[in-house]
């Protein structure tokens, strides 16, 4: 209430990127305090047995994670479970540190609950986040699991990409409980053509021989897939054995949506609301060829529970969401825990396991 009403209308006069760096201060600064990390938990927690779930040997207390791109610089990663996320996926981090696009690079489309982003993977690099994370790990337990989403470094060439996300693998891998393969950044020139069957088996199979823990693997693939390239990363995930797939990324296919042409001069992907029904039909499909052989990550859109509760009957068993938590402010997570909760009870699902796929069905691509 408080943040809907005066916080983020205040927020939002001002530049997006600005706002997302001193709240990204703000969250470094109470990241560091055991006492408040846990005075947040008192406030924002939310979890009942028909939310947890045990996945890929990993303990969710929440289905519902933090998406790539809020945590670009692992400001705050033992605070996010505070917030109620189940877990919390911090970067993209490519092997070596990185500017991005210039500024400019965000633009809020309020009517539309989206943002269009353009920021081109900025980030400190991946060992300046290894020497981070590792210092955060000894300042007090944390609760949440940690994602960690691994990028090309832009000025590698797609052809050494295998390499260049090996460097960050081996780096990162020791710190993290899943390790997302980011396929899909659609700013950076010639990105999203790492997800062609004929880029992403050398990076699958780099990636799978280095892989001497057996971390859990997932790919984050992008909205703008059609149905043969879906079926091609399928048939890839399959043979090495990933453990999920992220769907979706931003879309870059301003074309497929609605969007007022004052945009029209703003490039970048586009997030939230307008991406979420072709991220659901991404989802279901996923679902319907799975076998059972790898998990669905449902992102893009959430901002309710029914929202997610959506994703879930379509085929997903965890969420993510980045543009659903700039609007709905620090409350927001419990809330679409708590209104996940009331759906699968009131649909009669005594655990969200027995919700997962039940409309996946009801789609075509
Ligand atoms: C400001 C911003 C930055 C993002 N940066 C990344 C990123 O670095 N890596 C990534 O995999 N996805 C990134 N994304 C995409 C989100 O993780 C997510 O896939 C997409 O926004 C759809 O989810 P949403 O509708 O809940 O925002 C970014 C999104 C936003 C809004």
């Amino acid at each position: 209430m408080l943040y809907n009403k005066i916080i983020r209308p205040i927020l939002f006069l001002m530049d997006a990127e600005f706002v997302h760096d001193l709240v990204s201060s703000i969250l470094s600064v109470a990241n560091k305090s055991r006492m408040i990390n846990n005075i947040i938990f008192i406030f924002f927690n939310f979890s009942t047995p028909r939310i947890k779930q045990k996945l890929c040997g990993l303990y969710f207390r929440t289905p519902i994670g933090l998406a790539g791109g809020m945590d670009k610089k692992a400001a705050a990663p033992l605070l996010w479970s505070a917030f109620d996320f189940g877990w919390a996926e911090l970067g993209s981090f490519t092997a070596e540190p990185w500017a991005g696009n210039a500024r400019p690079r965000l633009w809020r489309l309020i009517k539309e609950q989206g943002i269009i982003v353009y920021s081109g993977l900025p980030n400190i690099g991946a060992l300046a986040v290894s020497n981070k994370l590792t210092r955060e790990i000894k300042r007090y337990p944390r609760r949440g699991l940690w994602g960690i989403s691994i990028a090309k470094t832009p000025r590698v060439p797609l052809e050494q990409a295998a390499e260049d996300y090996a460097r960050s693998f081996n780096i990162l891998e020791p710190l993290a409980n899943i390790i997302t393969i980011n396929l899909s950044c659609p700013n950076v020139s010639g990105f999203i053509g790492l997800q062609d069957p004929q880029k992403l088996e050398p990076i699958l199979k780099k990636i799978t021989e280095i892989n001497k823990n057996n971390k859990i693997i997932f790919l984050k693939i992008g909205n703008d897939l059609d149905t043969s390239q879906l079926d091609d990363i399928i048939a890839l995930v399959k043979k090495y054995s990933i453990h999920g797939i992220i769907a979706t990324n931003l879309t870059k296919k301003r074309e497929k949506i609605s969007l007022p042409s004052k945009y029209a001069d703003k490039p970048g992907g586009i997030s939230g609301k307008l991406i979420s029904d072709r991220a659901n039909k991404i989802i279901a499909h996923l679902y319907r060829q799975s076998e059972g052989r790898y998990i669905v990550v449902g992102c893009g859109g959430v901002f309710t529970g029914q929202d997610a509760f959506t994703k879930i009957k379509a085929g997903a068993q965890l969420i993510q969401l980045a543009t659903g938590f700039i609007f709905g402010g620090p409350a927001s997570i419990k809330k679409i825990n708590r209104e996940l909760d009331a759906a699968l009870k009131q649909n009669d699902f005594a655990h969200i396991a027995d919700a997962v796929g039940r409309e996946a069905y009801n789609y075509s691509l």
